[in-house]
């Protein structure tokens, strides 16, 4: 038997999450919520208002969660004991999703009148609301009002979004996608030791045209990159992620994302922005060579059996980055078939790079592509880290120990001068 290393990096794990639904239509979706949470190793309660009950089934939800679901308030739970007081005392986090306008509203002036109000009121643990409704409700100024006075007294919010509603309109006001909550839940649990800094991350491939319709391109998807970005941002870091073209999703909705597709794209856009960056990570999978002319028609087939590209050389971004880096941690990746230290340890001097990462790319199931990675930390000081195969979150959280490590090292150097 395999281990099962698809597992996400998650602070979700081992914690009583409260989940909260009340009667917005997209209290369906909060199925798939539970589902996530229970994958990350998340023990669930379901709490259901009376409203809810019209749209989904409590049934559905004690099935996923493998719990009881909550839908009286004077429903008895463990035995003796009221429900809300005993639910509000063992909970770590309480997420209420969908939020109609009707509980924000309640909540928000204090009425306590079943299950859900009353544990809100006797609860001190970390409360999300999740709100969905139309975009005309979600502006209107008593949500914008209640919502408001709800942060000022540390409740938090998770903006919906916008495209289609239920209600056949299009506008604000969408249940956010399931990955968007969790990371919000994530970053309750997740410490903020990266908070102060500003961290770039490249990543994908970029892709060089030899014409309108071909291109030479490679297989990275993004993935590894991605989930630098979204372990630094979690950790409480300023992100810009400079992304070649990939079908993978970005990873959060408060990083910034600017999209590129050729090498020299790429590059103009990282020597514009990394002057404000702290750390520059580069993951991506730039193109050596571009067509040296690219042809503006298609190519037609001709009768000969070989056809030659000529190709030049396209610029080596973190080269240029090293030699003007100043103070700056600057992470390179290296993509090996084989002598994968020794080549790393080669890169990272004539490079001069703070730290490199080797990818061992002859082997299928990590690097390219996979959800997986396994790679080989090499320091300035010749200190070797060793990670073994583990999801790219997890290898994401340890480059970043690693960068943090570097980042101390140099304001203890500057502190010293
Ligand atoms: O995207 P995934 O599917 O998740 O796959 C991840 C990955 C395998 C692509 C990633 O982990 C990885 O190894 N990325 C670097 C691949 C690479 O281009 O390696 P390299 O040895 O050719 O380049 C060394 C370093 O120089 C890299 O940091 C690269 O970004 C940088 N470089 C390379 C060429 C160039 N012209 N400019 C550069 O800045």
């Amino acid at each position: 038997m395999t281990a099962d290393h698809s597992q996400h990096h998650s602070n979700l794990k081992n914690k009583e999450i409260v989940v909260a639904i009340t009667g917005g239509i997209a209290a369906y979706k909060t199925a798939e919520l539970v589902r996530e949470l229970t994958k990350r190793g998340s023990n669930v309660h379901v709490v259901m208002t009376k409203n809810a009950m019209e749209f989904v089934t409590p049934l559905t939800f004690q099935t996923l969660s493998g719990n009881p679901v909550i839908n009286e308030m004077f429903q008895l739970f463990s035995g003796s004991k009221i429900g809300h007081v005993t639910l509000s005392d063992i909970a770590d986090h309480l997420v209420i999703v969908p939020a109609t306008a009707n509980i924000i509203g309640k909540i928000a002036n204090g009425i306590a009148d079943d299950f859900l109000t009353t544990m809100v009121m006797a609860t001190t643990v970390p409360v999300l609301f999740v709100p969905s409704m139309n975009t005309k409700m979600w502006e209107s100024r008593i949500v914008q009002g209640n919502i408001e006075k709800l942060e000022d007294l540390g409740f938090r919010f998770l903006e919906p979004a916008a495209g289609e509603l239920a209600c056949g309109t299009s506008g604000k006001g969408r249940l956010p996608e399931v990955e968007d909550i969790v990371e919000t839940m994530e970053d309750v649990f997740t410490l903020k030791d990266l908070q102060d800094q500003k961290i770039m991350v490249t990543a994908g491939p970029t892709t060089e045209f030899i014409d309108p319709v071909r291109c030479i391109t490679n297989r990275s998807s993004g993935k590894m990159g991605y989930a630098l970005a979204k372990i630094a941002r979690r950790r409480g870091a300023e992100v810009i992620l400079i992304t070649g073209q990939t079908y993978v999703k970005p990873p959060r909705i408060d990083i910034e994302v600017i999209r590129v597709t050729t090498a020299v794209e790429m590059r103009n856009a990282v020597m514009d922005r990394f002057r404000e960056c702290s750390v520059i990570i580069k993951a991506a999978a730039v193109a050596d060579f571009r067509c040296r002319t690219e042809s503006c028609q298609k190519m037609k087939k001709t009768s000969d059996a070989i056809v030659s590209l000529e190709l030049e050389k396209n610029p080596d971004i973190i080269a240029e980055l090293g030699a003007v880096k100043e103070h700056r941690v600057l992470v390179g990746f290296a993509a090996e078939t084989e002598n994968l230290t020794k080549n790393a340890a080669d890169k990272l001097k004539r490079k001069q790079l703070d730290l490199i990462v080797a990818n061992d790319v002859s082997k299928a199931d990590i690097g390219f592509g996979s959800d997986d990675n396994e790679v080989t930390i090499v320091e300035t000081t010749g200190h070797v880290k060793q990670v073994p195969r583990m999801s790219k979150d997890e290898v994401a959280s340890i480059i970043l120990d690693s960068v943090k490590k570097c980042l101390k090292k140099k304001q203890r150097k500057e502190d010293w001068y």
